[in-house]
């Protein structure tokens, strides 16, 4: 029986904590992993221009890849580009969203932080997931300016500025009425790199919700209903990275996905 090759597509490597969770459910899949790295961070692009981005890189990782199945490991990119992609492209695309639903569900103090991409909490999707999930609880939804970029600097080895990760993740710890923030959402692939270091700098203990598990156990659904295409030639192996610029191609960089189990890289020039 052939297993399932599976795409997995990011700005940059926080889909690598996606990944992992892949690799785990799935053991056996053909995983390649994608990073938009010429068009990071996408945090601060406008909605249209990173849309029309997206849809055009994940046509040229289609036809390299020719994946069963397309996980868009991104908060940033599904929430803007998930119509887009399944009306232009036949394969199954799992998405990732911002946890808000499980958040409503676990919190006791009914205060919940949403740390995000400031494009992701601009998103219309995100607050319709509010208003849908959580309008019975005190939303804290904050737009990180810089963090996706503190967790890459992270991976490549360097240190991380705890004053300014501090900074980046206060506006969620809040206090209100006696309660106070309980759950903080990690709305994007990039922040789970820092729980560690977040949990050092925070003022309080709260639950994190990183929805990796989840999305992996949707992507062993979604290869077990999809019909596998039979084992081509020519298609990059299990375990390679496919970069959009050549800038990615620094060593503490290509060492950092090598450790995250993609040691093999290829570049698919795709200027912004
Ligand atoms: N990892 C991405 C997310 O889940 C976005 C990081 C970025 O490009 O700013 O939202």
């Amino acid at each position: 029986m052939s297993e399932p090759r599976i795409l997995l597509f990011d700005s940059g490597m926080g889909g690598l904590t996606v990944a992992s969770a892949v690799a785990k459910q799935l053991p056996d899949a053909h995983l390649v992993y994608s990073a938009d790295n010429a068009g990071f961070p996408y945090g601060a692009w406008k909605e249209q221009d990173l849309s029309k981005r997206i849809v055009k890189v994940l046509g040229a990782l289609i036809a390299r890849v020719k994946p069963d199945v397309v996980v868009i490991a991104c908060n940033t990119a599904s929430t803007v580009a998930m119509k887009e992609l399944r009306e232009t492209y036949p394969v199954p695309f799992v998405g990732t969203v911002p946890a808000i639903k499980p958040a409503a569900a676990m919190t006791k103090s009914g205060i919940i932080g949403v740390l995000a991409t400031p494009g992701t909490v601009n998103r219309e999707y995100t607050h319709s997931l509010i208003h849908t999930y959580a309008f019975h609880c005190k939303v804290f939804l904050h737009g990180a300016p810089r963090l996706a970029e503190i967790a890459e600097q992270k991976l490549r080895g360097h240190k991380v500025d705890m004053d300014e990760l501090r900074n980046e993740i206060m506006p969620v710890y809040r206090k209100r009425d006696g309660g106070r923030t309980d759950v903080v959402v990690l709305g994007c692939t990039h922040y789970p790199l820092l729980v560690d270091e977040i949990n050092e700098v925070a003022p309080w203990a709260v639950t994190f919700i990183d929805p990796a598990p989840a999305i992996a156990r949707r992507v062993a659904d979604v290869a077990e209903e999809t019909k596998l295409q039979p084992p081509i030639n020519d298609v990059p192996a299990h375990g390679t990275v496919i970069l959009t610029s050549a800038r990615g191609e620094a060593s503490e960089t290509l060492t950092a996905y090598g450790a995250m189990g993609f040691p093999k890289h290829e570049v698919l020039d795709l200027p912004v």
